[in-house]
């Protein structure tokens, strides 16, 4: 095989491969999808095209190539062994509507012998076996006979395997043929056993061709695409001869430094091992999502509860092991270091770092005493923790429940789960409040000042256009009744006159008093109309626009968004406007907040 030594070697290898077949390379995303509140974080590479494999335009063309960050959380308990990450890195290349299959798995192949030089005796691929909703598929099969793929290493599964998507409950989907690698030390056998833990998958190909519907019907896609996926972690392993992800140069620094702090060996005992591997696979996935451009904070609600549990997860696996100061921040400083070509991890590195101590000193104030008071309920005679009991450790200790689970697990008990969603939901509704609640569009509620703010964000937006070029992109938005937040692409500090003329625009378009009209159209018809829309995020086929009309201009109107509302009627209702700070949030993402008197 091919040495390939370094990660980046790998990515290098995999992108200018796809370049030279004709894909355009984009970057990753980032780990929140936009507009998309069925899923807190991407989850593979395909989420962010999602409107593309659908049958939109993307202006690159219709052959992309990208490497993906991607959070998975329904494994979390599987991680602590060789092969199972929350954080981890897909390889990724689109046909949409271009190539189809017999191209697609060609290409892969190529891929993987060629470029990365395994050997075809090492090699296995599955294919589907067919169901109610598809038949078998016949055409991959072809594919990869006349690759010289011997049928008695070509396995037919069914959908629990061999099917696709979709990502979130609907959007494309279809059946997938699979790669595998055989890692063993003895040659691999003849015939391909996909149970036989040696074989190893390193890759997959989505053959989209349906759309799973909200009535659960698959209904035959406007285009066939092609979604490969494969795991940088794991496809880096075995090339390297490695069992065991932990023991390539992705997390060998990570490793290094947890064994300097904790004074563990890894690889020493089971149960420190498992810790090692814990700690540095969440304390990467919380430097990435507090890395990330959308500058996400432990919380308890959304991804900022998923990033507190991982964190929370780290630091009691810490005190396992006999770590006894704080460590989190130490380990997130190796895992930058790993990741010299993710910008955002630089430039965010200080807040990463602040971020993580912070999270820690908080769980350090409670997480002894909620032990203490933990072993005092477990140590009853009944088995079973209440949900009201886990509902105190949860607001008294700041234990998240999957926590108390774990907990309760390795003490041989039962956590009352139902009574404490029920007992969370309660105290939820009883002291809801602006910040706990989303509504649709970064709103906290639907307040004439939130509509204000809301209509004179759409105005924000355009102006921010005129004023500093045509590329400026929304990035995110959210409204309390206080204020306007906008965060949007901009290589640099605003100037103060940018800023003085960036309120003057705004200002004269709320003195023009122009009206706000509402129009519930399809989503085709919206952007070919030039309306907003956020890059990649998933619409359902009508969607409600708000046009700011305006006469004098060309076009008719001043502004077009796709856009939930609500808004106000006129812009004359929204009062001055004025921008109190403009900072950087992230590599290359202005902030901007603003108020209306
Ligand atoms: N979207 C496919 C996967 O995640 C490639 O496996």
């Amino acid at each position: 095989m091919k040495g390939i030594k370094t990660r980046q070697e790998l990515i290098k290898e995999y992108v200018e491969f796809f370049k030279g077949k004709g894909h355009k390379h984009i970057p990753s995303s980032s780990l929140i999808p936009e507009n998309d509140s069925t899923v807190l974080f991407t989850t593979a590479g395909m989420h962010p095209l999602i409107p593309f494999l659908l049958g939109e335009k993307h202006p690159l063309g219709k052959r992309i190539v990208n490497v993906q960050k991607c959070i998975r959380t329904n494994d979390i308990d599987e991680v602590g062994d060789e092969v199972h990450h929350t954080f981890f890195e897909m390889l990724g290349n689109w046909s949409m509507g271009d190539y189809w299959k017999s191209e697609a798995i060609k290409c892969t192949f190529e891929f993987h012998t060629k470029v990365l030089g395994i050997p075809v005796e090492k090699y296995a691929v599955t294919i589907f076996k067919g169901n109610e909703n598809a038949l078998k598929d016949a055409e991959a099969e072809k594919a990869w006979l006349s690759l010289g793929i011997p049928k008695e290493r070509i396995a037919f599964l069914g959908k629990e395997d061999n099917w696709w998507g979709p990502a979130g409950e609907t959007g494309p989907c279809g059946p997938c043929t699979e790669q595998f690698y055989w890692k063993g030390k003895k040659a691999a056998p003849k015939k391909f056993n996909p149970e036989d833990k040696n074989w190893v998958e390193i890759g997959n190909d989505v053959l989209m061709e349906y759309e799973k519907t909200k009535e659960g019907k698959y209904i035959p896609l406007k285009q066939k695409n092609i979604d490969f996926g494969g795991g940088v972690e794991r496809t880096f392993a075995v090339l390297n001869g490695f069992d065991d992800n932990y023991l390539s140069s992705i997390f060998q620094p990570i490793i290094k430094e947890i064994e300097l702090i904790s004074g563990k060996r890894y690889g020493k005992n089971k149960g420190e091992t498992r810790a090692i591997r814990i700690i540095a696979d969440h304390i990467r996935a919380a430097t990435f999502i507090l890395g990330d451009e959308k500058a996400v904070k432990p919380s308890n609600i959304g991804q900022g509860y998923v990033l507190r549990r991982i964190i929370r997860r780290a630091i009691r696996y810490g005190k396992l092991i006999g770590i006894k100061d704080n460590f989190t921040s130490k380990v997130a400083k190796s895992v930058i270091l790993v990741y010299p070509d993710y910008q955002e991890l630089h430039v965010n590195k200080k807040f990463i770092e602040e971020q993580l101590d912070e999270e820690e000193n908080r769980f350090n104030q409670t997480l002894e005493k909620g032990i203490r008071k933990f072993n005092g309920l477990a140590s009853r005679r009944e088995k079973i923790l209440t949900g009201k009991e886990a509902f105190l450790l949860f607001q008294s200790f700041g234990f998240p429940i999957e926590f108390t689970e774990e907990l309760a697990e390795e003490k041989g008990i039962k956590v009352d789960l139902e009574e404490y969603n029920a007992e969370f939901k309660r105290h939820q509704d009883l002291s809801r409040t602006a910040s706990a609640g989303t509504f649709k569009s970064g709103l906290a509620d639907d307040s004439e000042q939130t509509r204000k703010l809301h209509t004179a964000t759409h105005l924000l937006n355009e102006v921010l256009r005129r004023v500093l070029g045509n590329e400026v992109k929304q990035k995110g938005s959210n409204i309390n009744p206080e204020r306007l937040r906008f965060d949007f692409n901009f290589s640099r500090k605003l100037t103060n006159e940018e800023i003085k003329k960036v309120e003057e625009l705004v200002n004269m378009k709320i003195k023009e008093k122009l009206d706000v009209l509402r129009d519930e159209i399809p989503v085709k018809d919206a952007i070919s109309g030039g309306a907003q829309a956020e890059f990649g995020a998933k619409y359902p086929e009508l969607v409600s626009v708000y046009t700011v009309i305006d006469k004098k201009e060309k076009k008719g109107w001043f502004s077009k968004e796709i856009c939930t509302g609500p808004h106000v009627s006129n812009t004359g209702e929204i009062g001055k406007f004025k921008i109190i700070k403009e900072e950087s949030v992230a590599a290359g993402v202005r902030r901007i907040k603003a108020v209306v008197e």
